[in-house]
């Protein structure tokens, strides 16, 4: 079975097959490693927008993709802003797929972490231009106290989501300890 991060790789390449030219959103740059992962992709022509608000994950990303062992015939953007700004960026442009690696940077400040309010904006943001089919995939980390509680907030709002517009899926081991990071998934289907 795929882990958690594994199976948010796998949606990305499914998505960029079903839209190689589409419009894609990294949440939380990070240290690069999802934006690596889809400009990486060699089918995916289209664009891809990555946010943070730490300088060090701006820098961080734009190495890993500059030491990609080929160029990618996508384009990208990495933007030194919160993901909560994310309509001033996309206007109206339709979304393919966004994913939120949720918690704070691996390497760096702990006290810098993803916070519900501005996470759950920048998905209702995107969910306003999401292509049909098109996803939003969350990856959660509960293991600490504020992931524990983005985690929760999620659930509660997404599991009302009405269901003739949206599916929600949770990905998760039930079985293992220490928290084991899960996923959240979107899909517009109408
Ligand atoms: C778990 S890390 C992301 C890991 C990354 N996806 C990777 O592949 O390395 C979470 C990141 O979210 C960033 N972050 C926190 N709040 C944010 C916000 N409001 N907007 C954009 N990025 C944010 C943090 O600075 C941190 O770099």
């Amino acid at each position: 079975m795929y882990n958690a991060l594994q199976y948010s790789h796998q949606l990305l390449k499914q998505q960029v097959h079903k839209n190689p030219q589409g419009l894609f959103i990294d949440g939380t740059l990070g240290n690069g490693h999802d934006s690596a992962f889809l400009l990486s992709l060699k089918d995916f022509t289209g664009s891809l927008i990555g946010f943070d608000i730490q300088e060090i994950a701006i820098q961080n990303s734009t190495k890993r993709i500059e030491s990609l062992d080929h160029s990618t015939k996508a384009s990208y953007k990495f933007i030194l802003d919160s993901h909560d700004k994310v309509s001033e960026y996309i206007e109206d442009n339709l979304v393919q797929s966004a994913i939120f690696n949720l918690g704070y940077l691996p390497g760096g400040d702990h006290n810098v972490t993803t916070e519900f309010p501005s996470t759950f904006k920048a998905v209702q943001d995107i969910l306003g231009n999401l292509a049909i089919h098109g996803q939003i995939i969350l990856v959660i980390y509960s293991g600490h106290e504020n992931g524990m509680t983005e985690k929760n907030n999620l659930f509660e709002k997404l599991e009302k989501f009405p269901q003739e517009k949206y599916q929600v899926l949770a990905y998760q081991f039930i079985n293992q300890i220490n928290h084991p990071p899960m996923l959240l998934v979107i899909e517009r289907i109408k």
